[in-house]
Order: C-alpha cells, then sequence, then structure tokens
C-alpha cells in the first residue's frame, strides 16, 4: 500500500490504532500531531507558531502542514497517516506526493470523545498513552513503560475539547464523503475495545 488514511474525531482512537495497524501493514505510522508536539518541544519557529493554534484547539495553516509532513511522503515505504489531512486543501496537497489506497474512519460520539480525552495522560519519556478509565498505569502517574511522568495534554481540557470536537465537524468530517466519493472510504466502529476496533480495521482493509 502507498498510504492509508486514518480519519475520526479528535480522541476516536487513532494513534492507538495506528501503532498496531503500521506495525501489521509495515506502514510508516506519520501523526501530525505528534510531529508538531515535538517540533514545540524543540522551541523551533514551526512549533513556535503552531503552538498558538494547538493550545486552543483550532487547526494550524495548511501550508505550515505540507511543507512539514510532504517531505516525509515519498519514501520507499508506505505511509499510515494520523491526523492528516484534515481540510480539503490538505488532502489535495496529499495527492500530489502519493496516491491514497484507503481512508479508514473511526466513528466516535461527541459524548464519548469528550470521557476519552479528559481522562488521557501521556508519558513525558516516550509518549505512551494511558487512560484512566480504560488503561490505567499500573503505578499511579507513573509509566509502565519507562517509569516517566505522566502528564495531560494542554489541549485535553474540557473547554479545548469542546472546540476541536467544533473544528473537527467543520472542517475535517467533510473528508468522510470526500473519501466515499472516490470509493476507498471503510467505516470502523471506534467505541469498541481497542482489540475489537484493530480486528474491525484490519478486516475492512482486506488484511483480515
Ligand atoms: P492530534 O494530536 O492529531 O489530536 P487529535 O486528532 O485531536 O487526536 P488525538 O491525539 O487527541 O486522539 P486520537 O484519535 O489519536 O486518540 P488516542 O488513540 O490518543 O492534533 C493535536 C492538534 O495539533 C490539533 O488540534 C491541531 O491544532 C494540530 N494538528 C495536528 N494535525 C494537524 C493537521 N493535519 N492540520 C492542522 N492542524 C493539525 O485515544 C484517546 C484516548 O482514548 C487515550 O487515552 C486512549 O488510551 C483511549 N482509547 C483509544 N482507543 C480506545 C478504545 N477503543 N476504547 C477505549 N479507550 C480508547
Amino acid at each position: 500500500m502507498k498510504a492509508v488514511v486514518l480519519l475520526g474525531p479528535p480522541g476516536s482512537g487513532k494513534g492507538t490504532l495506528a501503532e498496531r495497524l503500521a506495525d501489521k501493514l509495515d506502514l510508516v505510522h506519520l501523526s501530525t500531531g505528534d510531529m508538531l508536539r515535538d517540533e514545540v518541544a524543540r522551541g523551533t519557529d514551526l512549533g513556535r507558531e503552531a503552538k498558538k493554534y494547538m493550545d486552543g484547539g483550532e487547526l494550524v495553516p495548511d501550508q505550515l502542514i505540507l511543507d512539514m509532513v510532504g517531505g516525509r511522503l515519498t519514501g520507499p515505504r508506505g505511509v499510515l497517516l494520523d491526523g492528516f489531512p484534515r481540510t480539503r486543501a490538505q488532502a489535495e496537497g496529499l495527492e500530489e506526493y502519493t496516491a491514497v489506497d484507503a481512508g479508514l474512519f473511526l466513528e466516535l460520539s461527541r459524548d464519548e470523545v469528550v470521557r476519552r480525552l479528559s481522562s488521557r495522560r501521556v508519558c513525558k519519556e516516550c509518549g505512551a498513552n494511558y487512560n484512566l478509565l480504560t488503561k490505567p498505569p499500573a503505578e499511579d502517574g507513573r509509566c509502565d513503560r519507562c517509569g516517566g511522568e505522566l502528564y495531560q495534554r494542554p489541549d485535553d481540557t474540557v473547554e479545548v475539547i469542546a472546540r476541536r470536537y467544533d473544528v473537527y465537524l467543520k472542517d475535517s468530517a467533510p473528508l468522510v464523503e470526500y473519501y466515499e466519493k472516490k470509493g476507498i472510504l471503510v467505516r470502523v466502529d471506534g467505541s469498541r475495545s481497542p482489540d475489537d476496533v484493530y480486528t474491525q480495521a484490519l478486516s475492512a482493509l482486506g488484511n483480515a
């Protein structure tokens, strides 16, 4: 495969699914959210600019995203795109670099998005993802994998989650129809357990 696009509201489980799916399908996992957070942590010009949008739950401008990710789309291995594209302009920009084989849509209700994101915790050291409700760490506040400190992302407050969801509905949800019209959209019920979501995704992509 050249490229699989993961679509879905914030917190629908894109990152959680992408880790396992990329491994199984031998794709490079590219998360624009992770790339941006890395730029912010390193204090680069892009990171400083992006932070202004990310903290309030707004989208970073399309051209900044395309410039950041473009060079990563033309390697010899296929890519699993997590959180990109998020607008019609990004979807069209992506096609200038590579063909898209499938758009995998993780469906999840607004209430479940708020519930999951407000209880998410992330390791400061290795980026491992936890959830106080569904996947708590063995030791309070510490990563099972590396012992690093767990923190709450600044955009995981109830106010910013609500804004991210509204932005998703306005700018990113129309991409579901965009890929449906191309005949390459597959749907997965994101409300199921992580194992079920993974199995459904493999089956929908014809790799079960
Ligand atoms: P980004 O980091 O991409 O945020 P997002 O799309 O809002 O997605 P999340 O990372 O919050 O959630 P997810 O769907 O990956 O779910 P996860 O697996 O973590 O982007 C952040 C910001 O960067 C954006 O707001 C924007 O400003 C900017 N940005 C990024 N890309 C951009 C772009 N292309 N254009 C413009 N701006 C861009 O799971 C969430 C929680 O649920 C975890 O705690 C997890 O353990 C739990 N969980 C996962 N799956 C399940 C399950 N099946 N059952 C129960 N719990 C589950």
